[in-house]
């Protein structure tokens, strides 16, 4: 019998099925072929594989944001011990905030099917001469972030891996703003110039959470 179905199928590239049929696995090609899919290292099914060059960077970017959680914990301690709560607060958050992007990874990691691997974290800086050296660290520190996630995008747009620079496009616009605001804190440092009523009033302000660059727009 020549049904609708099969009629719609002339004008069709594909086979239309009645859908009482749909579900009949007597009848189908499935019922014969067994449905394999990839799994990687954690027995997690892989939609799409990742290259190797660039599961060794997303790697590396985890530990590198672990690292930065420690550093800016470090910082914390150095301004606690010198009674400057806003400042060692501020860190403190900073550095929680370090750990969520590392935790960030390791959920992506896991989604693509690979296994997170964790690094050694090497033991921060704690000594330094003045709060103007701490915090141009702290700048340092966030350029090196933003390095190393440009480094995965370009990776990933070579990669052509698409789930990857999705991923990214948000935490790279994000980290952009973590260097505009430690910029903006060692700006403010450096017009104290060590003076400790000016670092007392920076201090104040990161208490307040009142520390913010301009914003222009609007
Ligand atoms: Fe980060």
């Amino acid at each position: 019998m020549f049904g609708f179905y099969s009629y719609l199928s002339l004008f069709c590239d594909v086979e239309l099925i009645h859908p009482s049929k749909r579900f009949d696995m007597t009848n189908s090609a499935t019922a014969q072929a067994p449905i394999t899919v990839p799994t990687g290292p954690a027995g997690r099914a892989i939609a799409e594989p990742m290259s190797g060059a660039m599961l060794d960077l997303m790697q590396a970017h985890l530990n590198l944001e672990n690292q930065s959680a420690a550093d800016y914990f470090a910082a914390a301690v150095w301004f606690a011990e010198r009674e400057l709560v806003g400042f060692a607060e501020h860190l403190r958050d900073e550095g929680k905030q370090e750990q969520e992007h590392a935790a960030k990874f390791v959920d992506y990691l896991i989604s693509r099917g690979q296994r997170p691997v964790l690094d050694t974290v090497e033991p921060p800086r704690q000594q330094w001469p003045d709060v103007e050296q701490v915090i141009a660290n702290i700048f340092r520190m966030e350029a090196d972030v933003t390095a190393s996630l440009l480094q995965l995008y370009g990776n990933a747009e070579k990669d052509i891996d698409r789930r990857t620079t999705v991923f990214l496009d948000a935490i790279v616009d994000d980290q952009r703003l973590s260097e505009h605001e430690a910029a903006y804190l060692l700006g403010r440092v450096k017009f104290a110039a060590n003076n400790p009523a000016a670092v007392m009033i920076i201090d104040a302000e990161l208490r307040e959470s009142e520390a913010e660059p301009a914003k222009l727009e609007g």
